[in-house]
């Protein structure tokens, strides 16, 4: 049974901002850049510790994207 715990989407990634990874997955199909996922989020905008888990994040949903694609 998958509990809404088990979902990852709800696993923060940004403990600054609170801002989960579902958050950052749903701006990124609207097409919205780093940045803008930023202004949007918060993320990225306090020690910016999770700079690189959010960049591995997008490059992860780009490459899910692109396979989608073709
Ligand atoms: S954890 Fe994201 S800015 Fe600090």
């Amino acid at each position: 049974m998958t509990t809404q715990q088990d979902n990852p989407d709800n696993e923060v990634i940004c403990y600054c901002s609170g801002t989960k990874r579902g958050q950052i997955r749903e701006l990124f199909l609207q097409g919205k850049d780093v940045e803008a996922i930023s202004r949007w989020t918060g993320a990225l905008t306090g020690c910016g510790g999770c700079e690189w888990d959010i960049q591995e994040f997008l490059e992860e949903l780009a490459i899910e994207q692109s396979k989608q694609s073709t």
